[in-house]
């Protein structure tokens, strides 16, 4: 295991092809680019494989939801987007966010041999001890050539000191276990969990991870709030809608938005 070893295409292909039978398309790693996820839509529009994995050791522009930049410093994360090519991409896709969040977070457990647990935050985020240590960001387009689905993951490996903005918020396997992992079978893995999750996904949506998602529901029973809407986190729906229980007993069905933490409901005096 060498935590600071650098990308290195054979090696991952390699990996994902000992695992995956049948597995062709290739691994691209750039030292620098902008964004893997508009590496892997340009591929994408020029009819790239199902598969195609883009990892990068730096990204100037990554970016995250909303329009949100992604911390991407040079030689110490992962930043992965992989290229899926769908039948067809329906508002139903929209959830596959959920189940790769799933899926980081085996990956996560599995890189730190069990000594972390990791949560999923709907929509889209991987927590370790309630802060964040990685990003979902899935983008899907059509061209003439079909549909495509970029899966775009930011997983914080090797970073230790983050900027003052994400102090207190962010964390990494680093941070986590005093040593950071190697990145290359960290994205073998990583694309590996995700190419055997796409097709169950396709197939029956949420419903054979409902028993794993609520298990790893980083919201669940807290109170939260998205836009407007306020109360506490009652689990996911089969659609990925989130449920909030607001204080009058109305139950809301949010299909999108931030999710900020509020405090915990504490007794008042008697
Ligand atoms: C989020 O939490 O807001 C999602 C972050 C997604 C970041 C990753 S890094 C690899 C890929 N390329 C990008 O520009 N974004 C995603």
């Amino acid at each position: 295991m060498n935590e600071r070893a650098p990308l290195d295409a054979e090696l991952v292909r390699a990996a994902i092809r000992a695992r995956v039978s049948g597995h062709a398309a290739p691994v691209v790693v750039h030292a620098t680019t902008g964004s893997t996820n508009d590496d892997a839509r340009a591929l994408a529009r020029e009819g790239a494989a199902h598969g195609t994995l883009v990892l990068a050791e730096q990204q100037t522009r990554g970016r995250g939801r909303s329009g949100n930049p992604w911390f991407s410093p040079p030689g110490e994360n992962l930043y992965a987007s992989l290229l899926l090519t769908p039948q067809s991409i329906t508002p139903a896709t929209a959830a596959f966010s959920l189940v790769v969040g799933l899926c980081v977070a085996q990956v996560v457990e599995r890189a730190c041999a069990g000594r972390v647990r990791a949560q999923v935050k709907w929509p889209n985020d991987v927590l370790v001890a309630d802060r964040k240590i990685a990003g979902v960001l899935i983008e899907g387009s059509a061209s003439a050539r079909g549909a495509s689905l970029v899966v775009g993951v930011g997983l914080n490996v090797g970073t230790r000191a983050f900027p003052p903005e994400l102090g207190g918020v962010a964390t990494s396997i680093a941070e986590e276990l005093g040593f950071a992992s190697d990145r290359n079978p960290l994205a073998a893995d990583l694309a590996v969990v995700i190419l055997e999750a796409w097709p169950a996904f396709e197939a029956a949506g949420l419903a054979p991870h409902a028993e794993e998602l609520a298990r790893r529901d980083a919201l669940r029973g807290r109170r939260v709030r998205v836009d407007e809407v306020s109360g506490v986190a009652a689990g996911i729906e089969p659609d990925g809608r989130l449920l909030i229980e607001g204080e009058g007993g109305v139950t809301t069905r949010v299909v999108a938005g931030h999710v900020e933490l509020l405090a915990p409901l504490t007794a008042g005096p008697a």
